[in-house]
């Protein structure tokens, strides 16, 4: 009898050098799939029962990391839209009201950042509750201070790039007070903002900061905390 196109393509070389374990029918084979897949073989081809419960993590954890990826494909839109410089930022951002769904854009950058802080700290404090921080997650807790501080850095910097008063007058503060550290503070200033004071130095650097620096070192650390979750056994738990 003659094949159908779509048995053709399955049973192709091509197609089996790609998808190399063929239709997942039995449970070797769903392993098998998982192992080999490059986005599933982060997740643990078992789990336990209790790491699937919604009130254990309530996917805090899961929820930020989505919440990142929304603040990568917005913030890769708006570049499109915006010049970090201080003649042009301000009015580009204004601009984006004019163009079709700019403000939404603009304001779904917005509140994903400002969910971001809230469900990292929520899933922080819910890694406390349960004592997950204790061997052997003590790494992955350090990994996640480091993600927290990231975080909160991303929101910071990302502060001053639409160039209004309380963008300026935020940062000016905020690094006035670093100048106060004890005998470095003036270096300390100078480093973040480029400048003494806060003009296109200190613009641009935030902006590289913001667009390239911290999204990608942020990103190596959450595929390394994620692995880490897998190495140490999954979810902590039960209580
Ligand atoms: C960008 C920030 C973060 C992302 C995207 C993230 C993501 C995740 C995910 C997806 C899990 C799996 C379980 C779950 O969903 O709750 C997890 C587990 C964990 N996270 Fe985070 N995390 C972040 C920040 C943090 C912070 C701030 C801490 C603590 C200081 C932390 C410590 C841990 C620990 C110890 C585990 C293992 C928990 C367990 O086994 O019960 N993470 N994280």
């Amino acid at each position: 009898m003659k094949k159908g196109i779509l048995q053709r393509i399955l049973e192709s070389a091509v197609w089996r050098s790609i998808f190399r374990t063929g239709i997942p029918d039995t449970d070797l084979k769903r392993s098998m799939l998982m192992y080999n897949n490059f986005f599933l073989h982060i997740f643990p081809v078992k789990m336990k029962r209790h790491g699937l419960r919604f009130c254990y993590t309530f996917c805090l954890g899961g929820i930020s990391f989505l919440l990142f990826i929304i603040l990568c494909v917005t913030g890769i839109l708006l570049m499109f839209l915006y010049t970090p410089s201080i003649e042009r930022a301000y009015f580009d951002m204004q601009a984006l009201a004019l163009i079709f769904n700019g403000k939404i854009l603009r304001n779904l950058h917005r509140w994903a950042a400002h969910g971001m802080v809230v469900t990292v700290f929520l899933h922080m404090v819910r890694v406390f509750y349960t004592r997950s921080y204790r061997p052997p997650r003590e790494f992955n807790w350090v990994i996640g201070i480091w993600l927290l501080i990231l975080t909160l850095a991303l929101s910071y910097t990302g502060y001053l790039l639409p160039w209004d008063q309380l963008a300026y007058w935020g940062i000016t503060v905020g690094t006035t007070i670093m100048s106060y550290t004890p005998f470095l503070g003036k270096h300390i200033q100078y480093f973040v903002l480029g400048a003494d004071e806060v003009g296109h130095e200190a613009l641009l650097r935030f902006y590289v900061l913001h667009c390239a620096v911290i999204p990608f070192v942020a990103l190596v650390l959450m595929a390394i905390h994620f692995w880490r979750v897998r190495k140490d056994g999954g979810i902590s738990g039960p209580l």
